[in-house]
């Protein structure tokens, strides 16, 4: 029988030993394949109309719901701290069926956005463009009749994303899954004199149930049928990466895939694939699974987190939005100290 003189035990069994690779924390900082810090980081931030003080949101443990101007203060501080971008989330005190509050000048996202821009103009701003924080029966856009109306949403995400950039943003983020509205915003954005005005599609979103806490925090829990009509089943990557296609033709600067931890292999793809910058959204549902586990001591929050980051990211995702942000700049504060 042939001997592998890799595993002779005559030639002192010198098989590979990738053991060799791992001796010391500084060889393994030394050979890291990717790195991810809070440098790549967007933070989201919920605020609400009305200048009451901020709310904890019980199902994202840490996080809270601000007034325009405490959401501002938050922000800066994020950006403070080394977050060098965040992702606004409003709501409406008035919802309707078409979701007006949305594109109103005086919205809690314009008003967070100004007094953003007026004391840390060089924290990139993006903003959420969707209805279903406006809208009272919950939905991304307008209901008819059991089913969303894509082509008469595209119009009010229209106005959305021009109320945003007019106030400030740097990047709109239309999340409503709405066929064409990267299309429909790239076109709103320059008629208006906002051809600097970037997109992140939320290209890739699917169908999930990671977003349960944060439909909780934002009051946007739809009150008949569900999202599968319009967002993408968790069974089909390459939809996704057709949704991704498509949003690059239209225009968007950035795309992005979510659920991030379940949905690696469509990083992956669209990163082989396409060479726009790739996000990805840790969402709630992530984060509260591991604050869950966290709290009875069942996991630690941030080791959890740094390596669900560095997955994320070695899957190929460029950014990632994600609520450990701040946490994470601070943490890597703390390494320095
Ligand atoms: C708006 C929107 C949602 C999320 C981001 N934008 C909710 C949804 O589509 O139901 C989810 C974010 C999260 O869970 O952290 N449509």
């Amino acid at each position: 029988m042939a001997v592998d003189p890799l595993t002779d035990p005559e030639r002192g069994g010198s098989f590979p030993r990738l053991h060799r690779l791992r001796r010391s924390a500084r060889m393994r900082e030394w050979l890291a394949e990717t790195r991810f810090d809070s440098g790549r980081t967007v933070y989201p931030i919920f605020v609400r109309p009305g200048t009451a003080p901020r709310e904890k949101l019980e199902s994202m443990p840490g996080l809270f719901r601000y007034s325009a101007e405490d959401g501002a203060r938050h922000a800066g501080e994020a950006f403070e701290a080394g977050v060098p971008a965040v992702l606004l989330f409003g709501q409406s005190g008035h919802k309707d069926a078409r979701g007006r509050g949305a594109y109103s000048p005086d919205s809690a996202v314009t008003k967070c956005l100004r007094t953003i821009k007026q004391n840390w103009p060089s924290l990139v701003v993006l903003t959420d463009v969707c209805l279903c924080a406006y809208t009272d029966h919950g939905h991304c856009g307008v209901w008819s009749h059991g089913a969303v109306d894509n082509d008469a949403t595209l119009e009010i995400l229209q106005k959305v994303a021009v109320a945003h950039v007019r106030a400030g943003a740097d990047f709109v983020a239309p999340s409503a899954m709405m066929d064409h509205q990267v299309g429909h915003l790239r076109s709103a954005l320059d008629r208006a004199g906002f051809p600097g005005a970037g997109i992140l599609g939320y290209s890739a979103k699917f169908a999930s149930s990671f977003y349960g806490p944060f439909r909780e925090a934002e009051g946007s829990a739809p009150t008949e049928g569900d999202r599968r009509g319009y967002q993408l089943d968790s069974r089909n990557g390459r939809e996704a990466l057709r949704e991704i296609e498509l949003d690059i033709a239209e225009g968007a600067d950035m795309v992005m895939v979510k659920p991030a931890l379940p949905s690696l292999d469509v990083i992956a793809r669209a990163r082989d694939r396409y060479h726009v910058p790739i996000a990805a959204y840790q969402v709630s549902g992530e984060y509260a699974m591991i604050k869950a586990a966290a709290d009875r001591g069942w996991l630690d929050a941030r080791a959890a987190a740094v390596e669900s980051l560095a997955a994320i990211h070695r899957a190929g995702a460029d950014v990632i939005v994600t609520y450990f942000a701040l946490a994470l700049a601070r943490w890597e504060q703390e390494l320095h100290e």
